[in-house]
């Protein structure tokens, strides 16, 4: 739902991407970054698309991610309605595994970028808004600093790992 103090929305063209973009709002909580999350079909609720992303700026959001399968075009339609960085997650559909996303949202015309990550990618969606938002927050660079400090850590761990159980 709509809230005030959200700085990122979230967006999904059906409840049924919900599984997915809920790794996206967990990993915004868990830098302390505020969003609110929206069922928006550029297709089967174009009008509120349009609304929703031309008012966006004004009501102090800052990154939009957009998600949705197959003829993909709800971030598409959101970048052209507004000068906010727009973050597009392909999902994987039945038919054609997410290809079809990932093309539809990745293939826009010159001029209306859509940041687009992989194929249900919606934890980098949420690092990507995070990194963003870091370039006027302190507290959200040291975050970040953080967390590949911890992404190393635990390459580092498993290199030990394997290395410890080939030689005994
Ligand atoms: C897209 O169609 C949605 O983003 C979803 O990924 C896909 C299927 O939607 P449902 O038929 O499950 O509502 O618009």
């Amino acid at each position: 739902m709509p809230s005030k103090d959200a700085v990122v929305g979230i967006l999904m063209g059906s409840d049924s991407d919900w599984p997915v973009l809920q790794e996206a709002q967990k990993t915004l909580e868990q830098f302390g970054v505020a969003s609110e999350a929206r069922v928006l079909s550029a297709h089967r609720a174009p009008e509120l698309v349009s609304e929703y992303a031309s008012t966006a700026a004004g009501r102090g959001l800052k990154v939009i991610i957009a998600a949705a399968g197959g003829a993909a075009h709800l971030a598409g339609v959101v970048a052209a309605h507004t000068t906010l960085p727009v973050i597009g997650v392909p999902i994987e559909s039945k038919s054609l595994k997410g290809l079809d996303s990932l093309l539809s949202t990745v293939q826009m015309p010159s001029g209306v970028p859509v940041a687009t990550v992989a194929i249900n990618g919606a934890v980098n969606a949420a690092i990507l808004a995070i990194q963003c938002l870091a370039l006027s927050d302190a507290r959200l660079q040291q975050a970040l600093a953080v967390h590949k400090k911890t992404l190393t850590d635990k390459t580092l761990k498993a290199d030990r790992g394997l290395h410890a159980s080939q030689n005994g």
